[in-house]
């Protein structure tokens, strides 16, 4: 068998907005891989810049006020270097996204059956009806009641829920090679989530999708995904494969964020202390540094950022105190 291919690899990845209080660094020289049939798990707090890294991928951030550095390799195409005509032939066919806010996904000037099946006639070549057909059958699987009847509704008729499930079908029925989906299922209830959870996983499997997999929820991108990023304030600040990055957390954030998670029987939570920093209090050097419980952090932290280097095989932290050598000592 011969290996995976790389599907998106993003190179240096910034982006910076210019606001009325000044430049904000948003999002900091961020690099993955996502090779296919590989589920990459994106967790941070809110506010952490996951949803600017989705829009950035997909080429979806105005210039200006935002401004994009670095490079999107998607199958080897920088997508930072095409026209806006052939990266929207892409978007469509190859490249699906499921927004977080279903409601700016959606045109409520259409009906939503005629916006899902658009992309399967003008990029799969469908006709009108089997295309109907196919959002029909994806709209049962979603869990839209009536789906016969829903196709011909606008998105004002639908619930946020239901807007959404319409979002998550308008993502995977044209089976891309690349989905980005941004927190897909926040605003569904644990059933349907699962099944949604089921319907990406079923695309990995069977057509060797890459996904890039955003979520706040340990478990289920523990469920979900081989490999995890973890995101502090627009950096990643760990990576590695799952059952390594939660059952060895390096960086002192992901060890903070573990912890916190509520767990059955437990009588108390352990938040991290502090918050996320807006993006006008970004530090130029840790921006995990004013929280951070270690003992030895000290200047030179607080100066200079980190980058990314190896613990152990395959995982890698952003911390001055966390070399292979000294891991095990911190612990
Ligand atoms: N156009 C913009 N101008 C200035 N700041 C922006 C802009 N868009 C996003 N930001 C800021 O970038 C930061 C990251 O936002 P983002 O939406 O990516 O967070 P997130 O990690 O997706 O959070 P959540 O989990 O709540 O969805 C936020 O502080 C946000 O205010
Ligand atoms: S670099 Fe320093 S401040 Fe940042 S997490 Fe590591 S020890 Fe803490
Ligand atoms: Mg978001």
């Amino acid at each position: 068998m011969t290996d995976p291919q790389t599907v998106l690899s993003v190179q240096d990845l910034s982006v910076s907005f210019d606001t009325p209080q000044g430049l904000v660094n948003v999002l900091e020289r961020v690099n993955l891989e996502i090779r296919e049939g590989e589920v990459l798990g994106l967790l941070g707090e809110s506010g952490a810049g996951k949803s600017v890294l989705a829009d950035a991928i997909m080429g979806l951030i105005p210039e200006p006020p935002g401004k994009v550095t670095g490079r999107v390799l998607y199958s080897g195409t920088d997508l930072r270097s095409l026209p806006e005509s052939e990266l929207a032939k892409i978007r469509g066919k190859e490249i699906a996204m499921i927004f977080q806010d279903p409601t700016s996904a959606l045109n409520p000037v259409f009906r939503v059956g005629h916006q899902v099946a658009e992309p399967l006639e003008i990029h799969a070549g469908l006709k009108r009806r089997p295309a109907m057909l196919r959002v029909i059958d994806f709209f049962r699987r979603v869990g839209i009641p009536s789906p016969e009847t829903r196709v011909a509704n606008y998105p004002h008729q639908f619930s946020g829920g239901m807007r959404q499930r319409v979002v998550i079908s308008m993502g995977i029925t044209c089976h891309p090679k690349l989905l980005i989906a941004d927190e897909p299922t926040c605003s569904l209830d644990v059933t349907i989530q699962a099944q949604i959870l089921e319907l990406i996983r079923n695309l990995v499997d069977e057509l060797r999708s890459a996904v890039l997999f955003i979520f706040n929820d340990l478990a289920v991108i523990s469920h979900m995904c081989q490999r995890v990023l973890i995101m502090y304030a627009g950096q990643i600040v760990e990576e590695g494969p799952v059952d390594d990055v939660f059952e060895h957390p390096r960086h002192p954030y992901t060890q903070g964020l573990i912890r916190s998670v509520p767990r059955l029987g437990a009588r108390r939570l352990e938040p991290i202390p502090g918050h996320l920093p807006s993006v006008h209090e970004y530090l130029q050097g840790c921006r995990f540094h004013p929280r951070c419980p270690l003992p030895d952090k000290d200047a030179h932290c607080a100066q200079v950022s980190p980058a990314l280097e190896p613990v152990r095989a395959g995982q890698r932290v952003a911390c001055w105190k966390m070399g292979p050598d000294d891991v095990d000592a911190q612990r």
